[in-house]
């Protein structure tokens, strides 16, 4: 791990709505991620977590305050600037990001390289091999709607590193799914981690998973209560 911050987070705010209906979600949060790094977002439901994940993941701008990327104000780069280094640089396991329901495990896996302009031999390729990853290789010809739960998740998770990505952002990558498929899902995240230096951000409220991660942050009412590392 080298202590060069890949994402800095400074003194963002986020309200959601305007007047009588506006809500502050973020009450100035300052965070600092290190590449390679691991890292927990937990606190109760409604806290601002989701919030917090999509504005350093650039799926949404924040009220105020910016979002550094590998030293480029994000806050400043066009549109088409920001999806673009969206889909090149991040890995999303959202159980919100649904699959596409009546295309093949293969192209929703190839998706993101669709949109990168990948073309479709070398796109099959890397879907493969992603799948081949996750064990579910198998499955490429299935529809993505005609597997189980945790199988979906396997894909998600493909999906999500079909482009290298330099960050992973999983929101309850575990949530819905029973024990054993949940710790496969867990260790696929951190092998990732371990083995190519891919940086973790896991919302979630699995107090096992926050454990197993570098370190801890706490957020309650929209601002960072607590950063705790674990012990080496
Ligand atoms: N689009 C929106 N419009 C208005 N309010 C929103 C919107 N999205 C979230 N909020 C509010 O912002 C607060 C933080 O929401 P957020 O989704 O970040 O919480 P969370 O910590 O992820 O909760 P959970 O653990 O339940 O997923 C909540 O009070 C929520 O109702
Ligand atoms: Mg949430």
């Amino acid at each position: 791990m080298t202590s060069a911050d890949l994402i800095t987070v400074s003194n963002v705010t986020k309200t959601y709505g305007e007047g009588s209906s506006a809500f502050t979600a973020l009450r100035g949060v300052d965070l600092s991620i290190a590449r390679g790094e691991s890292l927990a977002i937990v606190g109760k439901s409604g806290s601002g977590k989701s919030t917090l994940m999509h504005v350093m993941a650039l799926l949404d701008t924040p009220s105020t305050g910016t979002i550094t990327l590998d030293g480029t104000d994000t806050t400043r780069l066009s549109a088409s600037r920001v999806a673009r280094t969206r889909n090149d640089t991040f890995g999303f396991v959202f159980q919100q990001f649904f699959l596409i329901a009546g295309a093949s495990v293969l192209d929703n896996v190839a998706l993101p390289l669709s949109i990168a302009g990948v073309s479709r031999k070398e796109r099959e390729r890397k879907a493969l091999a992603a799948l081949e990853r996750l064990d579910m290789a198998d499955k490429a010809r299935n529809r993505a709607t005609d597997l189980s739960g945790g199988q979906k998740q396997r894909v998600v998770i493909a999906r999500a590193l079909i482009n290298d990505p330099e960050v992973i952002f999983a929101d309850e990558p575990t949530g819905n799914l029973d024990t054993a498929t949940g710790q496969a899902v867990e260790d696929t995240l951190f092998t990732l981690n371990r083995e190519q230096g891919i940086t973790l951000v896991i919302v979630t409220h699995d107090p096992d998973l926050a454990a197993h991660c570098d370190r801890a942050v706490t957020i309650a009412d929209g601002r960072v209560v607590a950063d705790e590392r674990r012990a080496a």
